[in-house]
């Protein structure tokens, strides 16, 4: 069914000798990890793909699995292996040894953080296994490491998110007014929080009257955002805007918020900025409640296969494959919404 790129003898007796060594030097896999599917006679007829997960942190995050899952399907012609690395690096890492030492045809991860991988690359790439990197990008140290890269610019994502803020000054007759930001960041060290970051300061910088107060992680989950805006709510009284790099961090901050009683969006205290744009999240936009969500794309999955298809076809692809993203107001919410699967 597949077109052979089947691995030469030689890079077959070179991934034969890695994973010998590795099941010596790390002991078994563990169990939990790799229960699917062990590489046998059938899988000939498949392609098969290694995917490592970051985590199941959010509920964007279960959209992109969903999106992978739905794909990597016996029916589209591919056995996937999947693993959830529950927002460890180490635990990827594994998982990527895993991948090599059962000579998958393709390994696919969603870094965790953007550094760190160089080593476990090198093993891949001496293994004669393409890796496609998804969703969170890594650093440019590792970029001759890997074939291809799939998901969504986090820079442009905070510059969307500091325009906003912008021309929402200038709509209300107010742009030189002295504002006083927080920041709840998602997992330090990751693409997506380093991008949406630089995105929003790169804006802010040009605004002498534009404060953050201060920038804080919530590991991108709404239990900790709940706990950081409380925090911030604790400290400060001066608050105007709340700037969230996940949904989730924004259900979290909005249960704090009711607990000190303050309201957010285009009638309340503070203007609330978000990011991602899942339906629970947009149904807040609808309300008003927050003002602006920054879309976060994460049906890649359809990219990623799409992507394996070409190379199968000894096609060349682009080192980059940035997905399509929308910025959702009141204005135009009503228009997308009911299509939000997630
Ligand atoms: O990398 C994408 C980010 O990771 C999404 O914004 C967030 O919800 C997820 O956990």
């Amino acid at each position: 069914m597949r077109k052979m790129i089947r691995p030469s003898c030689f890079r077959m007796l070179v991934a034969f000798i890695l994973s010998a060594v590795m099941l010596v030097g790390c002991g078994a896999f563990d169990g939990e990890i790799f229960e699917a599917y062990a590489v046998d006679d059938s899988s000939d007829e498949f392609i098969t793909v290694g995917f490592s997960q970051l985590g199941s942190e959010s509920v964007w995050r279960s959209a992109n699995t969903e999106s992978i899952k739905s794909v990597f399907t016996k029916e589209n012609g591919f056995l996937l292996e999947f693993n959830n690395a529950r927002q460890k690096q180490e635990n990827q890492i594994k998982a990527i040894r895993g991948f090599i030492s059962q000579r998958v045809d393709y390994i696919v991860f969603s870094p965790v953080t953007e550094t760190g991988w160089e080593t476990v690359l090198v093993e891949a790439r001496s293994a004669g296994i393409p890796v496609i990197v998804v969703d969170r990008k890594i650093s440019s140290a590792s970029e001759k490491l890997f074939t291809t890269w799939v998901g969504t610019d986090a820079r442009a994502e905070g510059e969307k998110a500091g325009r906003w803020l912008e021309q929402y000054l200038a709509d209300i007759g107010k742009p030189n007014k002295k504002i006083n930001i927080v920041v709840l960041q998602g997992t330090i060290g990751s693409s997506a929080q380093l991008g949406r970051t630089m995105g929003f300061d790169s804006i802010a910088d040009k605004h002498k009257n534009w404060n953050i107060l201060e920038q804080q992680t919530a590991d991108f989950t709404a239990a900790k955002g709940k706990e950081v805006m409380a925090e911030f709510l604790e400290k400060y009284d001066n608050i105007d805007v709340v700037v969230s790099q996940n949904d989730d961090m924004t259900f979290g901050a909005l249960d704090a918020m009711k607990e000190y009683g303050v309201t957010s969006g285009e009638n309340g205290d503070v203007v609330l900025i978000s990011f991602d744009a899942v339906h629970e999240a947009l149904e807040l936009v609808q309300q008003g409640i927050i003002n602006v969500d920054v879309e976060c794309n994460p049906d890649q999955g359809k990219y990623v296969m799409d992507i394996i298809k070409r190379l199968e076809a000894g096609e060349e692809v682009d080192k980059e494959n940035v997905v399509e993203e929308l910025v959702f107001t009141k204005d135009n919410v009503d228009e997308y919404i009911d299509n939000r699967t997630y």
